[in-house]
């Protein structure tokens, strides 16, 4: 097990995970599977050890993850690493797999998530890969269980433990995320397998007619600081997921004039919630004119200037990393905006800007495939470099050469 060393510490392991700590210090509860994170974050924990400890403070008392959530959520913040979100439910990979006329079998979905994790050198630029309940079960086909893969190449396993959307009776066909009933044993069974993060998406959307309501809102909110709570509780870095959707007519102020509110309501009770900061991610929409908008689409600087004005508006430095969905645009797209996000000097921000897609980098590298084992050496060289190309951009150096072909759906089910 690789071993490293820290400035400070003062607690005994806790896990099975054994550290080395420099003289004067003792080792660490940090659980170390995978090599630390960027420079910096054992100062963060040096400094929260000298002049208080976050586990001393009445909210977080009885967290026992305190430090491995803090050092893992800065760990998928990485500078130019970001998420792969490869957690598309079995009837979401169905839909997928109809592009290239693949038949939605279990076997077929663990070839394509094999085929995925297994990308030589893929963690130069992925920090984390987000899977399905199947699929954080699943094996090689040599028998190595995906978790333990990824672990062994130096990226962390992630689990979407939402269990989708259902209708909020009395509202215009608005929606509010499922799967808080049992989520505290489900969450410590994942973390038993390994896994050290998790994803919940909460989705809201913007209609001529007044859409969000305050209730969608308000309802969106709560539950994601309730699941981030309980993930913390359980050890997993939770990812905080409020989508604001781009079904719609809208322009792009009023996607951040949304955007602002509902990042301001999650922001609300991930501290009244008594919610780690350091130790979670949040993953948002960028910040974009509606999909039917007769506008055409807005420039990168534009999507740059409205998504870290909003952000910046909203969410506290404390929160390490920031990685956005794609939300339906090309890689291109993505790529450019997140690019653009980077470069953005006008507007102060303290959190690393990166990715976690799914479409926008899955989408290629699924048609080079095609389902067939001789052409999985292609499609490793198709999703390293748009693995590259978004780390790039996470540098604010994307320099273009993506696919163009957008991945909307309306009305978009994960
Ligand atoms: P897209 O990047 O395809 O929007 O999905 C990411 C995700 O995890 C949505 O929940």
């Amino acid at each position: 097990m690789h071993q490293f060393t820290i400035k400070n510490g003062s607690t005994p392991p806790r896990s099975s995970v054994t550290m080395s700590a420099s003289a004067d210090s003792v080792p660490t509860t940090v659980d170390n599977r995978v090599s630390p994170p960027q420079e910096g974050w054992a100062d963060m924990l040096f400094y929260s050890r000298k002049y208080d400890r976050l586990s001393d403070l009445p909210h977080y008392e009885g967290n026992k993850y305190t430090d491995e959530l803090m050092q893992n959520a800065k760990l998928l913040s990485t500078e130019g690493r970001g998420i792969l979100a490869s957690d598309e439910s079995n009837g979401t990979c169905g839909l997928r797999f109809e592009s290239i006329g693949l038949e939605n079998t279990e076997e077929n979905r663990r070839r394509y998530r094999e085929l995925l994790y297994t990308a030589p050198g893929l963690s130069e630029y992925i920090s984390g890969a987000i899977m399905y309940d199947e699929t954080a079960r699943q094996s090689t086909k040599d028998g190595k269980l995906f978790n333990d893969l990824l672990t062994e190449n130096n990226m962390l396993p992630g689990i979407k433990v939402d269990v989708g959307v259902a209708l909020i009776e009395g509202t215009n066909d608005e929606t509010y995320t499922q799967g808080l009933d049992g989520l505290s044993s489900r969450t410590a069974e994942y973390y038993s397998m390994g896994c050290r993060f998790a994803k919940w998406r909460a989705v809201v959307k913007i209609t001529d007619d007044g859409c969000p309501s305050e209730l969608a809102i308000t309802e969106t909110a709560h539950s994601l600081a309730r699941y981030a709570q309980i993930c913390q509780n359980n050890g997993l870095v939770p990812i905080v997921e409020p989508e604001v959707l781009s079904d719609g007519t809208h322009d792009i102020k009023k996607c951040a004039e949304i955007s602002e509110k509902v990042y301001n309501a999650v922001m609300n009770q991930l501290i009244t919630q008594g919610v780690l900061l350091e130790g979670m991610i949040l993953k948002p929409n960028m910040i974009l004119e509606g999909a039917q908008s007769e506008g055409g689409p807005a420039t990168p600087e534009e999507v740059a200037y409205h998504t870290v004005r909003t952000l910046n508006r909203t969410i506290t430095p404390a929160v390490p990393g920031i990685t956005f969905l794609s939300g339906g645009q090309s890689e291109e797209r993505a790529a450019a905006n997140l690019s653009a996000i980077n470069n953005m000097k006008e507007i102060k921000h303290p959190w690393t800007l990166s990715f976690s897609f799914g479409r926008a980098i899955q989408k290629e590298t699924l048609l080079v495939w095609d389902g067939k084992d001789e052409n999985i050496k292609a499609s490793h060289e198709k999703l390293l470099s748009v693995c590259k190309a978004m780390s790039m951009a996470g540098k604010g150096k994307f320099e273009g050469g993506l696919s163009e072909d957008s991945s909307y759906v309306a009305n978009y089910k994960y």
